[in-house]
């Protein structure tokens, strides 16, 4: 589509977005000449060693071929962009906050001091053996020493995996075998809302036949007893304390890959998904500016994990290339009680909220008077992240946390996009409460049928993006063939994102969740896939299917319906021992339901479509079974409904 630039519109690329209008202008740029305006951003944003002349290089078209390029011919360290240049401005402005597990536990960490750290964590990796183009993995909670321990590698040009401290030692284990890490990084034990997570000891468990493992790099939290392995294990503070706080930056072409993250899919095993420097960092740095019009005291708050994206992008990289002070948080947020999130709000003087709607939810249901009681007037912008926030609970977040005077930014995007991708812009852009609003410039969003057509105006579809953006993945871990099967084989030509979506008259984008079998629990990703492989390991379990429900408080809940073999009855609990210790504690069966068979076509195809309408009290909507293999499996089905 060609838009029309009005004459007027001369303001750079990075100048602030204050008014729909200015909006629409910056869009409507961005859309006209992508490569103009990416390399203005870049530039703005990214400190590069060489700075790019080129923009995109490849097509979605193409794609199969191989990776499309952004900036080429550049040459950067991403830790330079967000440490180095700041320390003659910003070198004593806090850049990391740390809150422990307990209220009040606090740790800041200087500009300065983080490069020092950073630089001595980087020497000590080096002396390890880590090299440029090597795989580091982090199973590790959220102590600053994470965040040092990611730019330490990209320091180096070691390229970092981080693995979220709740999945399991099989999950941790599959992951570092299929990126084969040479280095993993990990700490004693991890805390939160009081419980101690084992980190080292399931590492310990992972590494059963990891060949590829070199080193393990382990940092005392809470110093309990842990395994450990001569020659193998090295304490941090016997290896990066006594290091050397100068280390010169590797420099890389802007394509190098950062870093590598898994996620799951509708199928098969977790995605490495590739995230490579120059491109991602100028997006993670130009969202986070834009969408939370960031200023220079801001505090600014993104209470997820760095095991996932949005903790990278908004935790780590975003933030501190922009020089904010950025919250790292340890706990939960109902410890010691749901006041936790606002009494922190009012002591570290938060400024920027970001959340997600499982969250907001549960909070909500908690009562006003945890909210109330703190004093949350620093708050300006308040943002969700991960999955569909429902109205009441906007509302809640806006009138009672925000007491009707913050902004409030729903912001859609996925690990594959790098960053935000279609957002409000707080304050410009009028929020409708459950809407994500508007692409950001420099994404071109659009509805399809199931045909690839696209749809204009008001419309239901598949939400796809039109052309790239800097911040996208490039590829999966030496897959690029289930990269491009994955996101460009449903449409050609164009990214597809699994997400369902509509659009209003006001172009507005309301996304309605993903259309494929993957699914969204407390704003989790989870693959049904995963959960059934699980499942079916299990003696007791013939056949397996998982799908989603709608949850008051999750968003999704987790259904399975299990075929028994030689067993009658089945034990919830005993299913999700099993999920635990393949997938992790996030892994969670909300109900289970014995059938006699599984619903499937003649071809053997399991017919999700009427597991899903079970599942969701809706058994007299299922239309026409009569392909069915058997048809008489739908009547057990129904009738054996666990509903509330
Ligand atoms: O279904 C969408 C949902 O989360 C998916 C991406 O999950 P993940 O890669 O784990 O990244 C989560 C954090 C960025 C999407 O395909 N999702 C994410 N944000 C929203 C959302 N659904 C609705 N509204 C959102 N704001």
């Amino acid at each position: 589509m060609i838009y029309q630039v009005p004459a007027h519109a001369r303001e750079g690329a990075a100048t602030p977005i204050t008014s729909l209008e200015r909006y629409r202008e910056r869009a409507a740029r961005a859309a006209n000449d992508p490569d103009a305006f990416w390399l203005e951003v870049t530039k703005q944003r990214v400190a590069w060693r060489k700075s790019p002349s080129v923009g995109l290089e490849g097509d979605f078209h193409g794609i199969a071929s191989g990776p499309l390029s952004w900036f080429a011919d550049g040459e950067l360290n991403v830790t330079e962009s967000c440490l180095d240049r700041h320390l003659e401005a910003r070198g004593d402005k806090t850049a990391i906050l740390w809150e422990g597990d307990e209220p009040g536990q606090t740790r800041r960490l200087s500009y300065r001091e983080l490069h020092a750290e950073v630089c001595k964590t980087a020497n000590a990796l080096a002396a390890l053996g880590l090299q440029r183009g090597e795989r580091a993995i982090l199973y590790m909670g959220m102590v600053p020493e994470a965040a040092i321990a990611m730019l330490a590698c990209a320091r180096l040009g070691a390229i970092h995996s981080v693995v979220f401290g709740g999945f399991s030692a099989e999950a941790l284990r599959e992951r570092i075998r299929d990126c084969g890490a040479e280095i993993v990084i990990t700490q004693d034990e991890g805390l939160r809302g009081g419980k101690r997570i084992p980190l080292k000891a399931t590492t310990e468990q992972a590494l059963e036949g990891c060949p590829s493992v070199r080193h393990v790099l382990v940092y005392k939290h809470t110093g309990a007893d842990v395994p450990f392995v001569e020659g193998r294990d090295v304490w941090w503070h016997d290896v990066v304390d006594s290091a050397s706080s100068s280390h010169e930056a590797v420099i890389v072409p802007a394509e190098h890959p950062l870093f590598i993250l898994y996620t799951s899919g509708s199928t098969g095993h977790p995605k490495g998904v590739v995230h490579t420097s120059g491109g991602y960092l100028t997006y993670a740095s130009y969202t986070h500016a834009t969408v939370f019009d960031l200023r220079e005291d801001d505090v600014f708050a993104c209470v997820a994990d760095v095991g996932w994206i949005t903790g990278h992008s908004y935790i780590v990289y975003g933030p501190l290339a922009n020089g904010a002070t950025t919250l790292m948080f340890e706990s939960v947020p109902t410890y010691p009680d749901a006041g936790r999130y606002w009494e922190m709000v009012e002591r570290l003087g938060i400024t920027i909220f970001y959340t997600a709607p499982t969250a907001i939810r549960a909070l909500q249901a908690q009562g006003d008077e945890f909210v109330t009681r703190a004093d949350r007037s620093s708050l300006r912008v308040l943002g969700t992240v991960g999955e569909p926030i429902n109205p009441e609970a906007w509302i809640w977040y806006r009138d009672v946390v925000g007491e009707g005077r913050c902004a409030v930014v729903d912001t859609w995007w996925q690990t594959e996009t790098g960053g935000i991708a279609i957002s409000p812009i707080a304050p410009a852009t009028p929020a409708k409460p459950g809407s994500a609003t508007l692409p950001l410039p420099g994404i071109q969003a659009s509805l399809r049928s199931p045909e690839g057509h696209a749809l204009f105006g008001p419309a239901r579809g598949l939400l796809c993006i039109d052309h790239p953006w800097p911040g996208q993945a490039r590829t999966l871990w030496r897959d690029h063939e289930r990269f491009v099967a994955t996101y460009f084989s449903m449409v050609e030509g164009h990214y597809f994102t699994g997400d369902g979506c509509r659009r209003d008259e006001d172009g507005y984008y309301w996304i309605t969740g993903r259309v494929d079998d993957v699914l969204n629990v407390a704003g989790h990703r989870m693959g049904t896939a995963e959960f059934e492989a699980a499942l079916v390991s299990m003696d007791a379990i013939a056949e397996a299917a998982i799908v989603g429900y709608p949850h008051t408080i999750k968003g999704q809940g987790v259904y399975a319906y299990v075929v028994l073999q030689g067993e009658d009855e089945i034990d919830l609990t005993a299913l999700n021992a099993t999920c635990r210790t393949q997938i992790g504690a996030h892994a969670r069966i909300d109900r289970v339901q014995v059938v006699p068979g599984l619903p499937k076509t003649r071809s053997g195809k399991v017919m999700r479509r009427i597991l899903r309408k079970v599942a969701e009290g809706r058994g007299d909507e299922l239309g026409d079974v009569s392909t069915l293999a058997d048809p008489s499996v739908v009547e057990a089905i129904k009738g054996g409904f666990e509903g509330d």
